[in-house]
């Protein structure tokens, strides 16, 4: 049993922890045994002999190797009842580890660029939140931009995706970090204001702080979306305490991904030494081997945290959820 300072349980308090997931994007939920079922019931052809086989691929070098494997494994996401089977179960394992708000990213243009109607993923997605929602796990999406296309491409879809604006709160920004700053993007964010959308970035989690600064002072963004490389610059950090932007950290995601080398160099303890507005979340659980509370107690077990601690945390989580 791991235990934490003063004795407690970290399994057993992180899951006595009400808590708010604000960076999971829905399709990096695909648990191998799903992709499995959905490649059978749609006859998409995988690259892999057994679900074994699928997990065993999931050994990461950097961001690049992921996202590969992640555009790979969604390409099994066809019809409606498969985008709702996703959020479902998503939602389903979420609540199990006391998660009662969920603010979950989505990839549309990496389903619409296959050819699968936005109605598909749309209408699945949303009779999958308002089944959570009748369970009182609050719901709401935000469409995220691929920052490795264009931004005629991210107008593109965000035209697109308007007909559904009342299924979405906000945009955000994903996929290959480096060499695709935020500034790519200032005017489709800019658009996204006007229409009442609240603002989010990927930033830092491979790109240098000048990401974060470009995230903050071009885009207009509320929250930075991983931020670990904040803590390379003295000014940035100070700008991230005076005004609480939270981050949405990802403890097992940088893991695997390689941003840190091992949990006990993790630099969220730092964070909050530092008095900067902090969350735990779980990115892609399916492929970074964690939901929410697996990050938050293998963090908390590897940099010693205390029940206070984690309780600002899970507390943080709603201060910095864009819905009540
Ligand atoms: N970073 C960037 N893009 C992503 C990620 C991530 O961690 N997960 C899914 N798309
Ligand atoms: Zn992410």
């Amino acid at each position: 049993m791991v235990r934490a300072s003063r004795g407690v349980d970290y399994a057993e308090f992180v899951q006595g922890l009400p808590k708010a997931e604000l960076h999971i994007h829905i399709e990096g939920s695909l648990e191998p045994e799903m992709m499995w079922k959905l490649a059978e019931r749609n006859g998409t052809s995988l690259p892999y002999e057994s679900v074994d086989a699928i997990r065993q691929a999931y050994d990461f070098t950097c961001l690049q190797d992921f996202l590969d494997l992640y555009y790979a494994g969604m390409q099994v996401l066809e019809e409606e009842r498969d985008f709702f089977e996703l959020a479902d179960a998503y939602f389903q394992r979420a609540e199990r580890d006391n998660v009662r708000r969920v603010e979950c990213f989505f990839d549309p243009q990496a389903h619409v660029a296959r050819g699968v109607p936005l109605a598909h993923v749309m209408d699945g997605l949303s009779r999958a939140a308002r089944k959570a929602r009748e369970r009182g796990v609050r719901v709401s999406f935000i469409v995220c931009f691929l920052r490795h296309l264009s931004e005629r491409e991210a107008f593109r879809i965000l035209e697109e995706a308007m007909p559904y604006r009342s299924e979405f709160i906000g945009v955000g920004l994903d996929s290959s970090e480096l060499g695709n700053p935020p500034s790519k993007f200032e005017r489709v964010f800019a658009a996204a204001r006007d229409e009442g959308l609240r603002l989010t970035a990927h930033a830092g989690e491979e790109g240098p702080p000048s990401y974060i600064w470009e995230a903050l002072d071009v885009l207009g963004v509320e929250r930075i979306d991983h931020g670990n490389r904040a803590l390379e610059d003295a000014a940035l950090v100070s700008r991230l305490r005076r005004d609480q932007v939270p981050l949405t950290v990802c403890p097992l995601s940088n893991l695997k991904l390689a941003v840190v080398e091992d949990l006990a160099g993790h630099p969220l303890k730092r964070m909050l030494d530092l008095g900067l507005l902090v969350t735990v979340n779980s990115d892609d659980p399916a492929y970074f081997g964690g939901y929410v509370n697996a990050n938050f107690t293998r963090v908390a077990n590897a940099l010693d945290l205390t029940p206070s601690d984690l309780t600002a945390l899970a507390d943080n989580s709603f201060v910095a959820a864009f819905r009540d």
